[in-house]
């Protein structure tokens, strides 16, 4: 077993990772880990931008208004004002360290997405956003002498005893490696690979929630999934998204009628909050009719302004400019995730969470769309500050750990194909109290089956577990969380946000 020992371990290499990578340069020795190579992950996917209040017409506390609506009544304020007002300053230095937002000639180019009351997405290279900030930010990290980046390494578990984090466990499929650290960022993403369809990359599969969670983390928030309402209906793993930018340039939700269906559903059409567009599009097709994005007729040319859909879509024989897109509704986000303060510390003294796998409560039952990798650039910089003022650690060794707890990884076994499927069926768009508790069961089967070895379908099980407790525990319908059997949003639950800590039960 390989001894290592940092200032700072980071652990993944989306966006929040590398800003926080890049953050803690400033104050000392980063090892980044990263389970793939350094471009994988969602936010390299991410194709309709960052929001922020840059615009002339908009403001923080417009696009705080829009954020807390989406929310559902759920956001921590608190963290939504940090988000909004330290917006437009981190997007503004993201610019100058060389990340080509696009233009027009009189200032940022900005588009518009679902629940937003005005234009502010900002986007690059049209549609390919997230993959520019990554490779922008990686290209500046590869040089920084103070980041080494471990690429092909998965950290297979925390190191952490009585409430504090020590390090991380790793390994590379050939050696295993210990590292010992003053803080452990966990920047690990959701887990939108427990639900058989989604737009997650492949290696979003839990792991860091899991890892959390066994370290003694508080989890929150966990029943609040968003689904996207748009993937390429082609099977695929990840299912391709059509992002909701189209719509904002004047596409068009349809079904096999022709009819334009979200009049139906919703004031805002096909602007409306993520969660509202997913579920009418389930219900469409549940009547039987099948549901196309129309995108013949944009503000602009399809292929210009959406490059990477639009030669996505010919791949599959689909062309935009004169074929009415096929779509589907997907597991997109996490709401919910490791309990964090605005400086993303969790409740075990030493390790923080940042972006996704992490639950300030920014988003609240509902995530507006294009704030997530706004949150991750901009809670970064404020989990850097926070970590950085850490004492070193007293130990001078690493508690005992089980070294041989993890190390196969079998991502598709039969086991992980069924505890897909399963929430994808029972804690999917729709739930009730039957599906979660049929699926709660199987679940359990399924772990006495699974190898303790097989890492990533332990992880996969124990936050499916735990996302199904949260649902059931939620006795209403709210944001991305929605139960036939309570399908209307209740006051009590208003104010009453659930959390989990390892040996007790949902509350
Ligand atoms: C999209 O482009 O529709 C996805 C962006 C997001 O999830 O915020």
């Amino acid at each position: 077993m390989k001894q290592l020992a940092t200032d700072f371990v980071v652990v993944g290499s989306g966006l929040a990772g590398l800003q926080t990578a890049w953050q803690l340069a400033q104050y000392g020795e980063v090892l980044l880990f990263t389970g793939a190579e350094e471009e994988a992950g969602n936010s390299f996917r991410a194709q309709g931008g960052i929001a922020a209040a840059v615009g002339k017409e908009d403001s923080p506390d417009l696009h705080r208004e829009d954020t807390l609506r989406t929310g559902a009544g759920m956001c921590n304020e608190h963290a939504v004002d940090v988000l909004v007002k330290e917006g437009p300053h981190v997007v503004e230095g993201l610019y100058k360290l060389g990340i080509p937002f696009d233009r027009t000639e009189t200032g940022w180019a900005l588009g518009r997405e679902g629940s937003h009351s005005v234009s502010r997405i900002l986007h690059a290279s049209g549609d390919a956003t997230g993959a520019v900030m990554v490779q922008t930010l990686l290209e500046h990290i590869r040089k920084h002498s103070r980041i080494q980046i471990l690429a092909h390494t998965r950290v297979t578990d925390l190191v952490a005893e009585e409430g504090e984090c020590y390090g991380v466990l790793a390994t590379n499929g050939q050696e295993d490696m210990v590292c010992s650290a003053r803080a452990v960022v966990l920047a690990t993403g959701g887990c939108g690979q427990v639900f058989r369809y989604t737009t997650n990359d492949p290696m979003i599969t839990g792991d860091g929630l899991a890892m959390a969670y066994r370290a003694g983390a508080v989890l929150r928030d966990m029943e609040f999934i968003q689904f996207h309402p748009t993937a390429l209906a082609v099977e695929q793993n990840p299912m391709f998204l059509i992002s909701e930018a189209v719509r904002g340039e004047g596409g068009i939700l349809i079904n096999d009628d022709g009819e334009a269906f979200m009049e139906r559903y919703h004031d805002w059409k096909d602007l409306a909050p993520r969660d509202v567009v997913a579920r009418a599009i389930y219900q469409e097709m549940q009547e039987g009719r099948k549901v196309f994005l129309d995108g013949r007729r944009l503000q602009c040319t399809f292929s210009e302004r959406f490059p990477t859909i639009y030669a996505h879509c010919l791949a599959n024989g689909i062309d935009p400019e004169r074929d009415p897109i096929p779509v589907t509704p997907v597991a997109h986000f996490l709401m919910g995730g490791i309990q964090t303060d605005t400086f993303g510390r969790s409740t075990v003294h030493r390790l923080f969470a940042v972006g996704e796998v992490a639950c300030t409560g920014v988003h609240g039952a509902n995530r507006l769309a294009s704030n997530s990798l706004l949150e991750g650039v901009v809670f970064a910089r404020r989990v850097a500050e926070a970590a950085q003022s850490l004492s070193p650690q007293k130990h001078s060794s690493l508690p005992t750990v089980d070294l041989n707890r993890c190390k196969r990884e079998q991502n598709q076994s039969l086991e992980v194909c069924t505890i897909r499927q399963l929430m994808w069926e029972y804690a999917g768009i729709i739930r009730d109290r039957d599906g979660l508790m049929y699926a709660l069961d199987a679940l359990k089967a399924i772990g006495k089956d699974l190898s303790k070895r097989d890492c990533i379908g332990q992880n996969m099980i124990t936050v499916s577990q735990i996302i199904l407790e949260s649902a059931l525990y939620r006795r209403e319908s709210r944001g991305g969380h929605y139960r036939r059997d309570y399908p209307i949003e209740r006051k009590i639950w208003g104010n009453r946000r659930t959390w989990v800590r390892r040996g007790e039960p949902v509350e």
